[in-house]
């Protein structure tokens, strides 16, 4: 497959209307949860992305049947904990970070050790956020330096615990659920900051007792564990953070409209929504309902006249993580000085996502001022791009792949982007959807 594209053409005005792959976190979690419910459980859109595919051929190598059908999934639970693998199984879990930390609180009570390696990228992450918890239960996890490999190995004698989550990372706070589901008695999590509730949604969904708690300064989840819980079906929602690159590239040029059905719209994720209406885009949410305990919308969008910069406060980044590295790409080309505070886990993805996008956003000439955790940036509504541009070295993130597509279809000028396989991880029909919207890309 070829690993680079051109783009040598801005991208004309369309009017268009698009779905996008069923959302990462939730197919992961489908995934997970249907390993250890009793019988069959059935997903319907689930995307056929590598992390996904990871996840599956993860649940395969515990022991548990999946069949993959054309419209759907299936996997045969055998209850709590019915796993079934050899002693130093090896699951890779390539590029996906949510997988490789969610299957050790999956697997807290399994005997035989497993062995969870990843990709370049996965093995230069930090899993000492999880271990931690993780070692309270009484699961033993070697790795060294708090690196992939890592070596887990259950136990029957799990301990419920009380945990801090400082982090407001929705990763930690599932993997603690999931060990909790298999230990007796209450697991009580505090959360000082919101992350995606997907998790808490499905627990609900599938009556497994958590209770969560609210009051002003925090919320503590509580899970009550080992109760068995039935197969179930579920239609995977699509993918806001996919949405996101469409949602900006639509609200970067003037004459377009899209509509992207069927959206999941959970307030832990529409961060990136309300501030883009604050920058002044056109966006609304059509067609609003509830399906499988989660909100679902079209989201309609039209290209803006002139945006204007924002102040992101700090409170809502845990609800646009992933999408920080589009936004940003929108605040270059927004009237003012854009500000954000705290958005140090941004060091801690798939590549350090601060870094590289502070330094491309330099590359096409937009003033930026980066800092330990935060990041400034000089709009320009006015910035043309007149030279040629190659982008690599960016650690093979798709989300960096992505956004320089934006960055190229609104900019123009002519670009060579590498590592098109990078979409792979999450996305690999982009290049497919732009070119539907009008897109030349060779
Ligand atoms: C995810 C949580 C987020 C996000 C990641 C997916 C999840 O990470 O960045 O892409 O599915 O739980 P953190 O929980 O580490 O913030």
């Amino acid at each position: 497959m070829n690993k680079n594209i051109f783009i040598q053409n801005k991208i004309k005005s369309y009017k268009k209307k698009i779905d996008m792959p069923g959302d990462k976190s939730i197919s992961i979690r489908w995934a997970l949860l249907a390993s250890q419910a009793i019988g069959i459980s059935r997903a319907y859109n689930l995307p056929n992305s590598d992390d996904i595919n990871s996840a599956l051929n993860a649940v395969r190598k515990i022991g548990i049947k999946v069949i993959k059908k054309k419209n759907y999934c299936e996997i045969i639970g055998n209850g709590l904990n019915g796993f079934l693998f050899k002693n130093n199984t090896i699951i890779n879990a390539g590029n996906s970070g949510t997988l490789s930390r969610l299957l050790p609180g999956l697997l807290a009570k399994s005997k035989n050790s497993i062995i969870v390696k990843g990709d370049k990228s996965l093995s230069k992450r930090d899993f000492s956020r999880i271990i931690k918890p993780l070692n309270l239960f009484g699961i033993n996890i070697k790795s060294r330096n708090n690196k992939l490999p890592l070596k887990i190995t259950g136990t029957d004698y799990l301990r419920p615990i009380v945990w801090n989550e400082i982090l407001k990372s929705a990763q930690v706070k599932t993997s603690i659920c999931l060990a909790a589901l298999n230990t007796p008695g209450i697991t009580k999590i505090r959360l000082v900051g919101s992350s995606r509730d997907h998790t808490e949604r499905l627990f609900k969904y599938l009556n497994i007792p958590l209770k969560i708690k609210r009051s002003k300064n925090f919320d503590i989840i509580e899970i009550k564990g080992c109760k068995e819980y039935k197969g179930f079906n579920y239609n995977i929602p699509g993918d806001i953070s996919s949405s996101a690159f469409f949602i900006i590239l639509t609200a970067l040029n003037k004459n377009s409209q899209i509509l992207i059905k069927n959206i999941n719209v959970n307030k832990t994720r529409t961060g990136l929504i309300d501030i883009l209406r604050k920058m002044n885009v056109y966006i609304k949410l059509k067609n609003q309902r509830i399906i499988n305990n989660e909100p679902i919308a079209d989201i309609f969008v039209k290209g803006s006249q002139s945006l204007k910069a924002i102040k992101c406060p700090e409170k809502i980044v845990g609800r646009l993580i992933d999408e920080l590295p589009i936004l940003f790409l929108i605040c270059s080309l927004a009237k003012g000085t854009s500000t954000f505070k705290k958005i140090g886990e941004l060091r801690h993805k798939e590549s350090d996502r601060l870094k590289i996008c502070s330094n491309f956003l330099k590359m096409i000439g937009i003033k930026v001022k980066e800092t330990k955790d935060g990041l400034k940036i000089f709009g320009n509504p006015n910035l043309k791009n007149k030279k040629f541009y190659e982008i690599k070295n960016f650690m093979k993130d798709h989300r960096i792949f992505m956004m320089s597509c934006i960055a190229a279809l609104t900019l123009g000028g002519k670009w060579k982007i590498h590592d098109k396989n990078s979409i792979n991880s999450s996305f690999p029909e982009f290049i497919s959807k732009l070119k539907f919207l009008g897109a030349k890309i060779i």
